[in-house]
């Protein structure tokens, strides 16, 4: 049985007391790797929660900050997201069309994280070349994002193996869109993925166990 990542992205959602509630509703069972990815004001909390109650759950930034520390009002730099994250999500295509990141940006991004020492998870929309020392990658075709309408386990299959082909670095795709409890199994069934990135779907607990659980 391969071990899946699941991975919540939140996005701008949730507050301190949303984000305790939901925690607090979670039930998952150790096996898979969930990485948990709120926004920034809730990774110090997220982390207590998660040792106090010992949950099988990592913790992710949704960006980073392409410099290190320094004089750059409103960022948040590698070293001080490691205080509270293992992974980092990187060129999400929200980040790519709200605030013009483009691949360069996205570069100097992944080069910050791995100094840090965090785990880039580096959004793409299509087969991309990724950049040395990054080893998980989420297609995230844009048609598919928040549309309720997931591309085909097949074709994310089929990218999911050539982004593999292209970047012998690259051990890890997941497939990130419209990703529910009742489509999860037939992506991670496929061969070449190892796993999904959930968004609208992650921010109701409930929802997000049963996720987890119909993994396998
Ligand atoms: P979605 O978002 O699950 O709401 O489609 C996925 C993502 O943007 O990562």
């Amino acid at each position: 049985m391969k071990k899946s990542f699941i991975v919540a992205n939140w996005k701008s959602n949730k507050t301190s007391a949303e984000a305790k509630v939901w925690l607090e509703e979670l039930r998952v069972s150790e096996g898979n790797t969930i990485i948990l990815c709120p926004a920034f004001t809730l990774l110090s909390d997220s982390k207590s929660y998660i040792i106090d109650h010992n949950l099988p759950v990592k913790l992710g930034s949704q960006d980073i900050s392409p410099f290190e520390a320094g004089a750059y009002t409103g960022e948040v730099n590698g070293l001080q997201i490691k205080d509270y994250a293992e992974y980092v999500l990187i060129g999400h295509s929200e980040r790519r069309t709200h605030f013009t990141e483009t691949d360069d940006l996205v570069r100097e991004k992944s080069k910050r994280a791995l100094e840090a020492g965090l785990v880039p998870i580096l959004c793409v929309q299509d087969v991309s070349v990724v950049p040395e020392g990054v080893k998980i990658v989420a297609y995230e075709p844009v048609f598919a994002i928040g549309t309720g309408n997931p591309d085909t386990p097949e074709n994310a299959d089929k990218v999911a193996r050539e982004i593999k082909e292209k970047n012998s670095h690259v051990k890890q795709v997941l497939y990130g869109g419209s990703v529910t409890s009742g489509n999860i199994k037939s992506f991670v069934e496929m061969e070449s993925i190892n796993g999904v990135l959930v968004g609208k779907a992650s921010l109701d607990a409930q929802e997000f166990s049963l996720i987890v659980n119909n993994v396998s």
